[in-house]
């Protein structure tokens, strides 16, 4: 399965993590669409999605800034070889593919990178020897509307905001950065990280977007890396959007990855 990218497009401007879900059933065709997704979205070998039921007791209580995800009746696994030296890229890249999937079927969805018990995952989706569930989601109906608590989780919105480009871009002027590259570098601002902490830096240059961490402090325990995965799933969903395709050229840290336009 390629990125649908119009459709994915729509769903990484409207995404927003949800940790507060209805008693709603999720119809077949809904829930068939959403594995075949899981299934067959595998841009990677050594990362795979397992979609299947969840007790709640799979997500812990406060940790740091994060509350409780209460009542999702599924949740998708992101497991991954740890002998791959990109894999947390990786996982980030994949996941978010299905994550926007998931959004544009009009379920909730919240990447749980440390809130969640990895016995308890792993007892819900297999893993071999060398495998790890590196994050899950909750899948199913958020509540209607953002509880008072959803909202004291968020800061009242805080936890959406995003830096300006100016403050993460380095290289071209914005002046000079052809169309597909300013639509790619927006989309990639509103992808989600870790406590919002957005540690993604974009070098641009004339046919290319380098991908870096801000630093190599992986704080609160989750690879920012993997951060980085989830906003290069966006940069090359915008640049499908504005025609452009390229590949990704995978870096050692700090560096990421490199997207190379080949239009
Ligand atoms: C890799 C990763 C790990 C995350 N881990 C958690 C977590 O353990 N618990 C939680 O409640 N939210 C978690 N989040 C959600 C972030 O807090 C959220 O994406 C961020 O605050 C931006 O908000 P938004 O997703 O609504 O745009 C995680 C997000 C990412 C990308």
């Amino acid at each position: 399965m390629e990125i649908l990218s119009q459709r994915w497009y729509g769903a990484l401007l409207k995404r927003r993590s949800r940790r507060l879900y209805a008693a709603r059933l999720i119809p077949a065709e809904v829930f068939e669409k959403l594995t075949v997704a899981c299934n067959e979205f595998r841009p990677f070998d050594t990362v795979r999605a397992v979609f299947t039921e969840c007790s709640e007791n799979v997500f812990k209580g406060i940790i740091g800034a994060y509350g409780k995800i209460r009542g999702a009746p599924f949740l998708i696994a992101f497991i991954g070889d740890t002998r791959d030296p990109y894999v947390k890229e990786k996982i980030g890249y994949t996941g978010e593919g299905i994550i926007l999937e998931a959004t544009a079927l009009k379920l909730g969805t919240c990447w749980v990178g440390k809130s969640f018990d990895h016995v308890i995952a792993s007892s819900f989706a297999t893993t071999g020897e060398h495998e790890k569930v590196f994050a899950v989601t909750p899948i199913g109906y958020a509540s209607a509307e953002a509880s008072f608590e959803e909202k004291l989780l968020t800061g009242f919105g805080q936890t959406h905001k995003r830096e300006p480009l100016a403050r993460l871009v380095s290289g071209l002027q914005e002046t000079e950065w052809p169309e597909w590259i300013k639509v790619s570098l927006l989309a990639a601002r509103v992808a989600p990280s870790a406590v919002n902490r957005q540690p993604w830096r974009f070098l641009v240059e004339s046919n290319s977007i380098t991908v870096s961490v801000d630093n190599l402090n992986d704080s609160y325990g989750i690879s920012k890396r993997l951060d980085c995965g989830i906003a290069m799933l966006h940069i090359e969903t915008a640049a499908h959007v504005c025609e452009v395709v390229g590949k990704w050229e995978f870096l050692d840290p700090p560096e990421v990855a490199r997207f190379i336009s080949r239009s």
